[in-house]
């Protein structure tokens, strides 16, 4: 009986948790878990000096969840599950820099804890700053056995700025925090255009904003607050056009004695001091702080500076959102790899972001919360300083795939500086703030500004992901070219049109489009739409299994009778004289990984799957793989046929179970840290070959070709080899899926065909 009641307290929290406005838009700043002098309920908090630390372990768990344990009187212990509730999960999930909590766990899901039962019977509202200020038994009062220890789900999104406590330890309170910092310009310059490099630099506190002396300020200060807002440097600024203006307007100052030593990610982290409140004059010989930073070149206006700003060729990210986030990749012979997560922490992250052109990192992300890479692990350990220009300047540990698996490649979120790029669109119409008809600002002649549509002729994934991107809301699950079946919306004049994105914009506005709107169907139920989602899959071919299994078959034709049925043979077949004689087919297994965050399901609904008789089952996509045999210029020489699958979990990491499977109508799909394997030795899964004559070739395998399905990053979707056939036998070599080389190497690899055949002639 107990155990049902609480399940369904967890089903609950599950539920309720996810609409707590109040948590999710509540931008707490930095030390949120620093005990506020509030007075409290009960009599249970901890002496003042000391700041009650929270940190989730256990197992199975995931960076943000786990089981709660508190550091009190020097000694970690758990808290009891007795009646345990969400509010207790919000306030606790908040305390460790999470947005909120959207469950809680009982009866040690994460196993038991050991020491001390810390807390029991805990009754928070849920908007307590700290655990210890909610109603409970008192500290070490409990009845219970660690059996019973409680844990907590928290919403996989960190509170803005939330800096943890092992980088950050300053002891502030209420009246002294330093939640936001900003750039104003001088009234007197003209308009600026984003993003906003120099200005005056301002605090938010909790009376408005605030300047700060400059008495003492220097380059590291500056280094600091440009990092935060998003730029790797800082450059100097003219300090006299700022004195004059400045002199005349009243001050307020918040914080003098600002003392970075530049690697700080946080202006928080910074020795500082505050000044008492409504004093104007506490800056004597000093200035408000006016700094000057220099973005990276994606954020240039300036073309001619673009070039001189270089940014990083040997590291990269991949599969974030967002601008600025993604696992970290690193070059070395060649040929990308990733980086372990052991010690992974701002530090170093920030010598990622700088490097790549953003400001300082605002997250050090672990346990691959931005998919998986595929090729080898380059780093472990990096520990940086904050000083290092480049990542592969910084101590590490050199390492291999056994050592770490990708299941710990580390990732980053980087500071990147506004740019207000998500004002100029909205959504309208859907049932969802993450869905609707896209909405443009456009500017007529006179400068006048209203909203218009899109037309949705050519509209694809492509171009949604772009509008998904600008609008902060991910990536595009689908790009909708009808939109009749959302709301009407008051807009109806469509404002841009031929819209063709290459898939890296920021903004819609930076794709290409008609000059002058054309558009066939101008009613605005044809009008483009998007479904965005915060994570989307991520398919990879394992290009070293094709390399291993790859071989020539001359198959009889009477035993392909089903796969002529399927299209699966080059056009010539139908000229051969069935059943006699044979095709010649290049065979090799197919093994498709999703290392993305979201499972691949298939565009279609069920009831369009198509039952092939022949082969007893369900396709759930018209063309889910592309297999070719390509020449020197690139043509092709055996156009593989488009290949229509069954998707399911053939197997799956440890730790992960099976989802999808074909049989008995089941669901199509491939399941996060699954694979869909193909054997060589299944029908279809070949390139017919028969017409193709000795010689040098690329062997090109495409994944979700038409990007039907969303994936977070399509660049590692084709496999392609270098193929040597003799007429008799076949060698492939060099496989590697489309993002695993240098572009150098990429280039040599592409050269192979011509060279070879240049030999033979
Ligand atoms: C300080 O300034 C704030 C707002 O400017 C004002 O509300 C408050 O009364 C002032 N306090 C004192 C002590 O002057
Ligand atoms: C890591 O390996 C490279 C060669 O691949 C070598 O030059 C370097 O010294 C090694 N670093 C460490 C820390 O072992
Ligand atoms: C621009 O302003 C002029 C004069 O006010 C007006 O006649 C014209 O219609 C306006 N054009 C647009 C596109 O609104
Ligand atoms: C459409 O116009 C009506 C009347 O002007 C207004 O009440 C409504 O809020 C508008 N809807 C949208 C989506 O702008
Ligand atoms: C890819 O295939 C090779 C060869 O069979 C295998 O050793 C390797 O584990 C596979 N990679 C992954 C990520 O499963
Ligand atoms: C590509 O090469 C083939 C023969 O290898 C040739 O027939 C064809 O014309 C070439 N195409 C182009 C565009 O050069």
């Amino acid at each position: 009986m107990e155990m049902s009641r609480r399940r369904l307290q967890l089903a609950f929290s599950f539920l309720f948790g996810l609409w707590l406005p109040c948590c999710l838009t509540q931008t707490t700043p930095p030390n949120s878990a620093t005990p506020t002098p509030t007075p409290t309920p009960t009599a249970s908090s901890p002496p003042q000096t000391q700041r009650l630390k929270v940190r989730l372990s256990g197992y199975p768990r995931k960076h943000n969840e786990g089981r709660v344990e508190l550091f009190y009187k020097g000694e970690w212990g758990t808290i009891c599950d007795d009646d345990f509730s969400i509010a207790n999960a919000h306030v606790l999930c908040r305390q460790l820099g999470f947005v909120s909590a959207t469950g809680w766990t009982h009866s040690a899901k994460y196993g038991k804890g050991q020491g001390k039962i810390w807390l029991d019977n805990v009754l928070c509202n849920g908007g307590e700053k700290s655990i210890e200020f909610c109603k409970s038994r008192g500290w070490g009062n409990s009845d219970c056995t660690h059996d019973e220890d409680a844990g907590v789900v928290c919403k996989d999104e960190k509170i803005p700025g939330f800096v943890d406590s092992n980088v950050i330890d300053a002891h502030v309170d209420e009246e002294h925090k330093v939640e936001e910092v900003r750039l104003r310009p001088v009234v007197a310059m003209a308009k600026k255009k984003l993003p906003i490099t120099e200005g005056v630099v301002e605090v938010k506190y909790k009376d408005g904003w605030a300047q700060v002396c400059d008495v003492g300020w220097t380059v590291k200060n500056t280094r600091v607050i440009c990092g935060m807002l998003g730029f790797p440097h800082e450059r100097k600024v003219n300090k006299n056009f700022y004195k004059l203006f400045l002199e005349r307007q009243k001050n307020h100052f918040h914080i003098h004695s600002v003392a970075c030593t530049g690697t700080e990610v946080h202006l928080a982290a910074c020795p500082l001091e505050f000044s008492r409140p409504n004093t104007t004059s506490s800056c004597a010989g000093g200035m408000p702080a006016v700094i000057s930073c220099m973005p990276g070149p994606m954020f240039m206006e300036n073309s001619g500076l673009k070039k001189k700003v270089k940014i990083a060729n040997n590291v990269r990210l991949k599969g974030g959102a967002k601008l600025g986030e993604g696992r970290v990749e690193v070059l070395k012979n060649n040929e990308w790899g990733t980086v372990c997560d052991d010690r992974w922490n701002l530090l170093s992250a920030s010598v990622v972001c700088r490097e790549l052109g953003f400001g300082s990192a605002k997250e050090a992300l672990t346990g691959a919360r931005m998919g998986q890479g595929m090729g080898p692990v380059y780093m472990n350990e990096v520990k940086c300083v904050g000083v290092e220009r480049s990542i592969w300047n910084c101590p590490f540990k050199n390492i291999t795939s056994e050592d770490c698996q990708h299941m710990e490649d580390a990732a980053v979120r980087c500071n990147v500086p506004y740019m207000g790029l998500e004002n100029s669109v909205r959504l309208t119409g859907g049932r969802t703030r993450y869905e609707g008809r896209v909405e443009v600002l456009n500017s007529d002649s006179n400068g006048t500004q209203s909203w218009g549509l899109i037309c949705g002729e050519s509209w694809s994934t492509k171009e949604a992901m772009v509008a998904c991107r600008q609008l902060g809301l991910g990536y595009a699950n689908q790009g909708l070219q009808e939109t009749w079946y959302w709301d009407s919306s008051n807009v109806t004049e469509m404002v841009m049109s031929g819209v063709r994105c290459a898939g890296n914009e920021m903004a819609l506005s930076q794709c290409q489009h008609h000059k002058t709107v054309s558009c066939q169907k101008a009613a605005a139920k044809f009008a483009a739409g998007v479904i965005c989602s915060e994570t989307a899959s991520d398919l990879v071919l394992n290009a070293s299994l094709v390399q291993q299994t790859v071989y020539i078959e001359d198959r009889p034709l009477h035993m392909l009778y089903c796969a002529a049925e399927e299209d699966c043979l080059s056009k010539s077949a139908a000229k051969a004289n069935w059943p006699y004689g044979h095709r010649r087919l290049l065979r090799f297994s197919s093994q498709i990984h999703n290392i993305g965050r979201a499972d691949f399901k298939p565009k279609a609904g069920r009831h369009s799957w198509v039952w092939h008789a022949c082969h007893g089952h369900y396709h759930s996509m018209d063309i889910f793989t592309h297999y070719d045999l390509l020449n020197s210029n690139g043509t092709k020489v055996a156009e593989g046929h488009k290949a229509s699958f069954c998707l399911e979990d053939t197997d799956c990491q440890e730790g992960v179970s099976k989802r999808y499977e074909c049989a008995n109508f089941g669901d199509q799909g491939i399941t996060v840290g699954c694979w869909d394997l193909y054997r060589h030795d299944i029908d279809c899964q070949w390139i017919d070959i028969t017409d193709v004559k000795p010689g040098n070739y690329i062997m090109q395998v495409v994944i979700n070709p038409n990007h039907e399905v969303a994936e977070s990053d399509f660049t590692n979707n084709a496999m392609r080899c270098n193929c040597k056939y003799d007429g008799h036998r076949i060698w492939l070599h060099n496989c590697h899926t489309g993002d695993a080389f240098s572009e150098e190497a990429e280039r040599r690899f592409e050269k192979y065909p011509g060279q070879l055949n240049n030999k033979i002639s």
